[in-house]
């Protein structure tokens, strides 16, 4: 009996540690973020793995990608905000939508979330309304992932605090380095804060091997961040802009193209990272 007591504590303990939550940030603007959610949720649904988006950028770059308008929809993320916590529960299923592709659900943004940081101010529990969210649908969804905005606020906060991984793209361009070291700063201090691991990949992205600029920059990145960089790079691809304009993954409309392998690798680093850290989490216990 204690056996099996014991069993079903560690198959507990394993289920647990399933959901990884995965949040793709920087504060820089137009540097690859909502495609890289959609590219790695395209990977992650052809290996067989549900995935849950949440778009949390006002703009709804996320929303709009899977063709619904966030200038329209009546419920969105801000409506989780406005909820008292113990509601959440039971109106999260009706702010999911499943997107056109089979494992893809979202919950979308709408415009009136830009609004939220003026609101909320500094009300206390409301830095924890996605972790919440989160943790209410571990069990429906092998992966989430998160879409932030280009600004350090309520929202990104939100981000931060509710995942386990965080992806930083950075394009390969001398300005972008410097949104980095900022961006670098901020991780920093949220990480303090939470006294709670959470690591990062700074993923360089819009690579273009013919341009000095490219070049030049991902050797100051390779000097500079060296165990957070992911050693490898997205190329610039112009089928993104064409996935993006019919609503799907690229590594779904085009599994061959350029963009969609560079993804498919840096999807294989992440999760040989994750099975690692399983590995020494628990070893270590
Ligand atoms: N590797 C790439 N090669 C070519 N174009 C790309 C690549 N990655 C992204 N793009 C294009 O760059 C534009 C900006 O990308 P995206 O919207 O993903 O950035 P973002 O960081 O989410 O922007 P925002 O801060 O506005 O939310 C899009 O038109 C997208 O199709
Ligand atoms: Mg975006």
């Amino acid at each position: 009996m204690h056996v099996v007591w014991l069993e079903l504590k560690v198959l507990n303990k394993v289920i647990g540690e399933i959901l990884k939550v995965w949040a793709v940030a920087n504060q820089k603007g137009g540097v690859a973020k909502t495609t890289t959610v959609v590219s790695l949720a395209g990977h992650l649904v052809k290996r067989g793995l549900r995935c849950l988006l949440i778009d949390l950028d006002p703009h709804g770059s996320l929303t709009s990608y899977f063709k619904e308008d966030p200038d329209s929809l009546e419920k969105s993320v801000y409506n989780l905000f406005q909820m008292h916590q113990f509601s959440i529960k039971h109106e999260i299923n009706d702010l999911i939508i499943h997107s056109e592709v089979e494992g893809i659900d979202f919950i979308p943004a709408s415009i009136s979330m830009a609004t939220l940081d003026r609101q909320l101010g500094t009300q206390e529990g409301k830095g924890l309304v996605i972790k919440k969210v989160v943790d209410l649908l571990a069990d429906e969804y092998d992966y989430i992932l998160i879409d932030c905005p280009p600004v350090l606020g309520v929202l990104m906060v939100n981000a931060l605090a509710a995942c386990t991984h965080v992806l930083v793209p950075v394009q390969t361009e001398f300005l972008a380095l410097k949104g980095l070291e900022r961006m670098h700063h901020t991780l920093n201090m949220i990480i303090q804060a939470r006294r709670h691991d959470v690591s990062f990949t700074i993923v360089p992205v819009m690579f273009d091997r013919r341009t000095r600029a490219s070049t030049d920059s991902l050797r100051a990145l390779r000097e500079k961040y060296g165990a957070e960089l992911w050693q490898n790079v997205i190329p610039v691809d112009t089928a993104f802009r064409t996935a993006s304009q019919k609503g799907l993954p690229l590594p779904i409309m085009l599994p061959s193209s350029r963009g969609a392998k560079a993804y498919a690798e840096l999807l294989d680093n992440l999760l040989n990272a994750n099975k690692q850290s399983d590995l020494k989490r628990v070893t270590n216990e």
